[in-house]
């Protein structure tokens, strides 16, 4: 996959996760609901954020980002869960899951611009890996 391609696929992905974010948000149970709640608001803009950014730095190398959600549902790789009661476990361990995924991806666009001389895509995606790290500690330890 090209760079745009892997890219294009992180948009959607981050188009997903801020819809998926707040099904976990909304529909979490029990005595840590607060504590999931919020963490899960942090993400959902987090993740809002990145689907702007990312699109952005691929205007700026002259390619259309994906901006349907149509192409969101085609080309994400994160996959979305049907609503109901979660439990604070079961939402942690989809989100940690999601979270190893984002950064895997993450991983791979950042050798690809690192290939083209993309210093600003590099150095964005470095930052994501970061910020994917400090996220997966902390659900380690709060799973423990
Ligand atoms: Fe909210």
């Amino acid at each position: 996959m090209s760079k745009t391609d892997l890219m294009n696929k992180y948009v959607a992905n981050c188009a997903v996760l801020n819809v998926k974010l707040h099904n976990l948000h909304w529909n979490v149970i029990g005595q840590q609901f607060m504590a999931i709640h919020k963490f899960t608001e942090e993400l959902y803009d987090d993740f809002f954020e990145k689907f702007d950014d990312v699109a952005e730095k691929i205007k700026m190398t002259g390619e259309m980002p994906v901006s349907t959600i149509k192409e969101y549902m085609s080309l994400a790789s994160i996959e979305e869960v049907s609503p109901k009661d979660f439990s604070t476990q079961e939402v942690l361990s989809i989100v940690k899951s999601n979270l190893e995924h984002m950064r895997e991806l993450a991983m791979e666009i950042r050798e690809a611009a690192d290939k083209a001389d993309d210093f600003g895509a590099v150095a964005m995606f470095e930052d994501h890996v970061s910020g994917y790290d400090k996220n997966l500690w902390f659900i380690s330890v709060m799973l423990k």
